[in-house]
């Protein structure tokens, strides 16, 4: 592996971690890199909220308990069970020191004006509404995030799982922003000591297509 790439090497999505707090520099550090991603029209329709309170991190993940429980009602009985076993996966937050909440707020793109003129199909109008740049913006201040904090030594897990209870998450730790909603988090912190499991990838050969 290429030396100056390593800092990418050492990311993986971590799920237990130790009870050491994460310094406040460094937290800042981690912050300053997540915004400094690119952004669309640099518009940076990103926020971040920073829960570092344990009963609050708890409470979260048994909103997350809880709001799995009531969706499952309405999964169809088939796909319930694999809906419900997703909970663990859905709560690893729950041991860190420190969750970060990302919400996205709103990014005006050609495919709004698009839809709102109402002058083109409406079919034809969503196509151009699928690359969401809106969303990307806000993936790439997450990568930064991530690879930041794997930079100096702390785990970080990129969920979107736990986001059907965004609702009961945000009154929680008492976040509003007009046309802003919970995209994604992560939990923060020192890993707990395991074996490194590193997931696969597919080979490039079947993701890339050179044209020459
Ligand atoms: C958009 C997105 C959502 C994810 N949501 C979850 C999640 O809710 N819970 C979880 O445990 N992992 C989640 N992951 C982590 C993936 O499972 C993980 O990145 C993938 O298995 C590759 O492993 P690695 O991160 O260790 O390289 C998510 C990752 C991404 C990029």
């Amino acid at each position: 592996m290429m030396e100056e790439l390593q800092f990418i090497y050492k990311r993986y999505s971590v799920r237990k971690f130790q009870e050491k707090p994460v310094k406040a520099e460094d937290l800042e550090a981690i912050l300053t890199a997540a915004v400094h991603a690119p952004s669309g029209k640099n518009l940076q329709n990103w926020h971040f909220v920073v829960v570092s309170r344990r009963e609050m991190i708890e409470q979260m993940a048994g909103a997350v308990q809880e709001k799995n429980k009531q969706l499952a009602e309405f999964i169809a009985e088939d796909e319930r069970k694999a809906f419900t076993a997703m909970i663990p996966y859905h709560t690893v937050f729950k041991g860190a020191p420190v969750v970060i909440l990302v919400y996205a707020g709103p990014y005006p793109s050609v495919a709004d004006s698009l839809l709102k003129s109402g002058r083109l199909p409406q079919q034809e109008a969503l196509e151009y509404a699928k690359p969401g740049p809106g969303i990307q913006n806000i993936a790439a201040a997450m990568e930064n995030l991530v690879l930041a904090a794997a930079a100096l030594g702390y785990g970080t897990c990129w969920m979107t799982g736990p986001t059907y209870a965004a609702e009961e998450i945000s009154k929680l730790v008492g976040f509003s922003k007009e046309g802003y909603h919970l995209a994604a988090m992560t939990p923060l912190g020192v890993p707990a000591a395991s074996p490194l499991q590193r997931t696969k990838r597919k080979p490039l050969a079947e993701v890339v297509t050179f044209v020459e």
